[in-house]
């Protein structure tokens, strides 16, 4: 087996893992990063969509953020519709002057596979049987078959940023860390639709059958979602279906409602909240999805994994340059602050839009409130709009 070596051992090539590489990478700092599926997996998969004002300011700070600005969609509001009425929230006005942009996931992730490739620092795709190992020594190690061979590489650090389902959270001793979770009695259908978005800002809708919303991704494809069981079968979900569906929970006295066109892709995903403390372990440190899952109502998860890693990326420059551990010994306690800053957030938002099997009429009258609260008050309208496009970047 032949050995490698490098100064931070990167699993998964999501957004967390490839942000960090490169994030490092500016510092100086070498790493490897090493994926189990293939590059045009990775980049075809369809994710989340929309960034944080200060996440934008990230990508363009760390010379990523060309074609996020030229080809991302600024958007300075988005529609609360309930009631057969749609009502603007104007962030900009009520944040002095912040805005989100929509812009896939799965762009950000070839935007910084470019990255990587011109760093000429090591990326590994369809990487097998990865392992992470001695996290408590000064040496951790990741083992696994890259390129057919099977490699150890020895490292001073590992980031685990291999999402929800990856080895890193798995290889942990259950009396290191505690969950908190809360998983949803419902899911969300999504499709990518070939028909032009004919809102120019997100649609968040609360009807009596319950949750949907209006997205997009470009000037020629629009991106829905509409509330589903968490595990139902997609086969009953015609494409005529789905339309009708979304018409009758986006109808509104002004008339609206989203262009229909052929759907590109369908699936469905089911929902949940989930926090793992600490994301510190010894030499081994999670970010992103490995270490929380944000329900997607308050559009948080890309978000959260790259303000991770640019808290990491920083502990890791301040050690390498400055001797200094204080950083690295606080990871785990500023990233939760912003975790669970998120995990209310995106609690509250997918409550107040969503029908639970057992709600009654009460609770519908009650989220109905709880909407017109938002829109009226100008206090609950701005908490609103500074929780959705997120903190400034300090
Ligand atoms: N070995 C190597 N790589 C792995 C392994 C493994 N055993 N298991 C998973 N991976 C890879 C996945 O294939 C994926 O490319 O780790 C990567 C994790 O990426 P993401 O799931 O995108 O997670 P993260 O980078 O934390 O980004 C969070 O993703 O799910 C969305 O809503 C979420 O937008 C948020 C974002
Ligand atoms: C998306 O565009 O995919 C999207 C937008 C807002 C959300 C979730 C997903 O809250």
């Amino acid at each position: 087996m032949k050995q490698m070596r490098t100064q931070v051992g990167i699993v998964g090539a999501g957004p967390a893992g490839l942000m960090l590489g490169h994030l490092l990478h500016l510092e100086g700092i070498d790493s490897i990063i090493v994926e189990n599926r293939s590059k045009e997996h990775v980049i075809e998969r369809v994710r989340a969509g929309v960034l944080e004002h200060g996440s934008v300011q990230q990508l363009v700070d760390a010379g990523v953020g060309d074609r996020l600005l030229r080809e991302g969609m600024r958007h300075r509001s988005v529609w609360l519709c309930f009631d057969n009425r749609r009502h603007r929230v104007d962030f900009e006005a009520l944040t002095g002057g912040r805005t989100i942009t929509v812009y896939g996931q799965n762009e950000v992730v070839k935007d910084l596979i470019g990255a990587r490739a011109a760093s000429g620092r090591p990326l590994y795709f369809e990487a097998d049987r990865v392992t992470i190992a001695d996290v408590d020594t000064e040496r951790p190690r990741m083992h696994g078959r890259i390129d057919g061979r099977d490699e150890a590489i020895a490292c001073d650090f590992v980031a685990g940023c291999d999402g929800f389902h990856g080895i890193s959270r798995a290889s942990l001793r259950p009396a290191d860390y505690v969950t908190f979770e809360r998983t949803y009695p419902f899911g969300w259908l999504g499709i990518l639709a070939q028909a032009a978005p004919s809102s120019d800002e997100l649609v968040y809708a609360l009807h009596s059958r319950g949750f949907a919303l209006f997205s997009m991704r470009s000037s020629t494809v629009t991106r829905l979602y509409v509330q589903s069981a968490a595990d139902e079968p997609l086969e009953p979900w015609t494409d005529e279906r789905i339309w009708d569906e979304l018409e009758a929970r986006f109808a509104c006295e002004d008339g609206w409602s989203p262009t229909r066109g052929p759907i590109l892709q369908k699936g469905i995903t089911g929902m949940r909240s989930f926090v793992l403390e600490p994301m510190r372990f010894g030499r081994l440190f999670l970010a992103g999805d490995a270490a929380h899952i944000v329900p997607p109502t308050g559009a948080k998860g890309l978000n959260l994994a790259l303000s991770d890693v640019r808290v990491l990326a920083r502990a890791i420059a301040a050690y390498y340059h400055a001797a200094r551990t204080d950083l690295l010994d606080r990871y785990s306690e500023q990233c939760l602050a912003r975790v669970w800053a998120a995990q209310r957030f995106a609690c509250w938002m997918t409550a107040m839009l969503h029908r639970a099997p057992d709600d009654t009429a009460f609770d519908h009258r009650r989220q109905i409130a709880e909407l017109n609260h938002v829109i009226r008050s100008p206090a609950a309208a701005t908490s609103f709009a500074e929780s959705y496009v997120g903190p400034a970047l300090d």
